[in-house]
């Protein structure tokens, strides 16, 4: 067949794609440093950060080194950065949580000393790093969850990391009513500015045990009594409406790559902005797959950025957010 015979082509996509520039251009998808937030451990009485073995690249961070640590996220401006503690010691209640000189409490404030309302610093308010169980709550006696007395707990945590200067509590126990308590708490105490981050859609996965690690927690049992069930896509929508009604000032979907279709929905439905978190076991699949040379780390990372983005997030929790930033070959990408 001559070329002449070929029968026109309605419309070429190849076209757009043919020179990076082009491609530039009618990209629909970047992704921004300011929509970055880095999550940061950091533990008790450390005095160099540590490595943690099942997330490369990522560290319990001393005191010293976290303030180091905001002072660069600061540099490569990104959105924020996320405060999670590590005691030494653990007891039944998850004290360490809501001694007002707790490492978690005690980092924030150092952290705002450092930066400023330069970073965005949001903390954890969940009891599984403090508890000796390992669960988001407080038990009962027959080892069930007590929700209800565990809601008085998050309150107190987050009216401690308020008053330490976070700017954000972030909620990730998946109590019901978690919202609406420690709203009534922070408003109670003054504290009407502190901005409430919902983990509404969290999911019972098992992409959160390199986390485990990091947070040097066992837990005991399970969590699928509190976590969504990974089979639920509408519930989401359930939760989100809920959280957001009880007074969420951001949404979170939680774990990010799995859980697209979810996030979709959410940021389809929501009138308050929507984070995902690309949790511990996201980053640990690609740095193991990377570091044996099964695929492109750089070009794996700006793709899973770019995907949560594509979904629809505003806000990414992520532990390459640095990465994304600093290492031109990912920066390139996005
Ligand atoms: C709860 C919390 C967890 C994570 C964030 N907040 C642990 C869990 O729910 O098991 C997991 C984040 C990750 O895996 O990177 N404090």
């Amino acid at each position: 067949m001559t070329h002449d015979a070929r029968p026109a082509l309605p419309y070429r996509p190849r076209r757009l794609r043919r020179t990076p520039a082009l491609r530039a251009l009618v990209s629909e998808t970047r992704v921004d440093a300011r929509e970055l937030v880095l999550p940061a451990f950091v533990k008790e009485d450390l005095t160099e950060p540590a490595p943690i073995m099942s997330m490369p690249g990522v560290v319990q961070h001393s005191l010293d080194s976290l303030r180091r640590e905001a002072v660069r996220v600061a540099e490569a401006g990104l959105g924020g950065l996320m405060l999670f503690g590590v005691p030494l010691e653990r007891d039944a209640v998850g004290s360490g949580a809501t001694d007002p000189d707790g490492i978690l409490n005690v980092a924030t404030a150092a952290v705002k000393a450092e930066v400023g309302d330069a970073v965005v610093v949001m903390t954890d308010v969940c009891l599984d790093e403090f508890t000796d169980h390992g669960h988001c709550g407080v038990l009962r006696a027959d080892a069930t969850v007590d929700n209800d007395a565990t809601l008085d707990l998050y309150a107190r945590m987050a009216v401690l990391q308020a008053e330490r200067g976070a700017d954000v509590v972030a909620l990730s126990g998946m109590m019901d009513g978690q919202v609406e308590a420690v709203r009534e708490a922070l408003d109670d105490a003054g504290l009407t500015d502190t901005a409430v981050l919902a983990y509404a859609a969290k999911y019972a996965s098992a992409l959160y045990g390199p986390f485990r690690d990091a947070v040097e927690s066992t837990l005991t049992g399970d969590r699928r009594t509190y976590q969504m069930d990974p089979a639920n896509r509408r519930e989401a929508q359930r939760e989100v409406a809920l959280d957001v009604v009880e007074g969420a000032d951001i949404v979170m979907v939680k774990p990010a790559s799995l859980y697209l279709d979810v996030l979709a929905d959410v940021a389809a439905g929501s009138d308050v902005p929507v984070a995902a978190y690309q949790v511990s076991g996201e980053l640990a699949m690609v740095e193991a797959a990377a570091a044996i040379g099964w695929i492109d780390r750089e070009r794996t990372i700006a793709e899973s950025l770019t995907s949560i983005k594509r979904a629809g997030a505003d806000i990414i929790a992520t532990y390459w957010a640095l990465e994304a930033v600093e290492n031109p070959q990912v920066r390139e990408l996005l």
